[in-house]
């Protein structure tokens, strides 16, 4: 297949077209590299040996994006492109609605003007809210704490009525749980602009010294050892994902958890990082973070039954990974 991927460069993005060309699809990148850098294109091409198309291109500017479907003829399309840094959509909530929901928006009209029928996008476990865990696929969803969580479920009302209204236009939305790691070639993964919110980014430049110590948001929640737990992924099993996703599209609207099923807290998660790289993470306790919530992680039956698709990597996996990664970047 010819697929359009928006937001090619980023870190989702980037692991995804790995695993599209390695099944030999073809991948045209629309990015407007906002937080992502021009040079993933090489790195995709290195690890690949493929060629790709590549546009510098804003998602929201529908003239520009007419053109890439006028010039390529597309199969289907995944859409990563998105603003994603909660605190951030706190304070520019505006910036965060224009940018993920009219992006969403275009993209699926110019899909139903060319007569693209499939559609996969990158939504959150944030839709879930404070559920019971596990999550299930069919759990009402609850409202989220932030503008950015809002955009995602927002986004997947949008794409449920447009296939509702196009019953030719399948979409896949895919509920991703804590995405981590890097490829094991070391040249793609998670480079994130300044201070990093998420924990295992955190860890990694606390381990190389970047940062003094790890803050451990609040040891009080009912959980294992009293910290967060989460459902962390390997990106390199998300990316598997996203192929199994458009390959097995065919019609209607499908919702799928993208998680390994497993909760993992924030010390047993340092834990596995020093013993994984055999490197100490200092840390100390702090308060609870605002907005968090003490545990979730997915029920992943369904991804499993009706894709055939399972995450295979361990913790361990994404200790080493992220962490080579990390080293690799720093010599640069
Ligand atoms: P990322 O920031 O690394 O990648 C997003 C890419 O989209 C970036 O390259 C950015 O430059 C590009 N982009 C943003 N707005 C654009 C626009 N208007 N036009 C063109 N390009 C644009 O983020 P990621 O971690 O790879 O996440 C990919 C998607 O998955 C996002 O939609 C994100 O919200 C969603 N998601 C991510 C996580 C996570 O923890 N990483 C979890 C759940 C969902
Ligand atoms: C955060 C976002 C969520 C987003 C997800 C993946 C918030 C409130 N939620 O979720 O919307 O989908 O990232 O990008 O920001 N932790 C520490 N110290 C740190 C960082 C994190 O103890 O420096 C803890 C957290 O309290 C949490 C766990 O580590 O228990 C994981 O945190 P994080 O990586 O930020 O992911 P989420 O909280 O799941």
């Amino acid at each position: 297949m010819n697929i359009l991927v928006t937001g090619g460069t980023g870190y989702v993005g980037s692991h995804t077209c790995v695993e599209l060309l390695n099944k030999n699809h073809s991948v045209i990148i629309v990015d407007n590299l906002i937080n992502s850098k021009i040079e993933t294109i090489d790195k995709i091409i290195q690890i690949t040996n493929k060629n790709i198309s590549f546009y510098q291109i804003d998602v929201t500017d529908e003239y520009a994006l007419d053109q890439i479907f006028i010039n390529h003829k597309i199969d289907g399309v995944i859409h990563f492109a998105g603003l994603k840094a909660v605190g951030e959509s706190v304070e520019l909530p505006l910036t965060y609605y224009y940018n993920n929901l009219v992006s969403t928006m275009i993209l699926s009209k110019l899909c139903l003007k060319y007569n693209v029928n499939k559609f996969v996008f990158s939504s959150s476990a944030t839709v879930y809210g404070d559920n019971k865990v596990p999550f299930v696929e069919d759990m009402d969803l609850l409202p989220t704490t932030n503008p950015y969580g809002e955009t995602k479920a927002m986004s997947e009302r949008i794409l449920l009525d447009v296939a509702k209204a196009n019953p030719n236009f399948s979409v896949s939305l895919l509920r991703y749980f804590n995405p981590v790691g890097a490829h094991e070639s070391g040249l793609i993964g998670e480079a994130p602009n300044g201070i990093p919110n998420n924990l295992l980014p955190y860890v990694t430049q606390v381990a190389k010294g970047k940062l003094k110590q790890l803050r451990v948001f609040g040891n009080d929640y009912d959980t294992v050892d009293g910290t967060g737990v989460r459902d962390y992924i390997h990106v390199v099993d998300l990316a598997e994902g996203h192929v199994k996703a458009i390959e097995k599209l065919t019609e209607g609207v499908k919702i799928y958890n993208l998680g390994t099923g497993k909760g993992t807290s924030v010390l047993q998660l340092v834990q596995a990082f020093e013993k994984a790289n055999n490197i100490k993470v200092p840390y100390e306790i702090v308060n609870r973070r605002p907005g968090d919530i003490a545990s979730f992680y997915a029920d992943a039956s369904k991804a499993e039954r009706e894709l055939g698709w399972k995450a295979k990597k361990s913790i361990l996996d994404m200790c080493k990974d992220a962490w080579r990664f990390e080293k690799n970047y720093k010599d640069k």
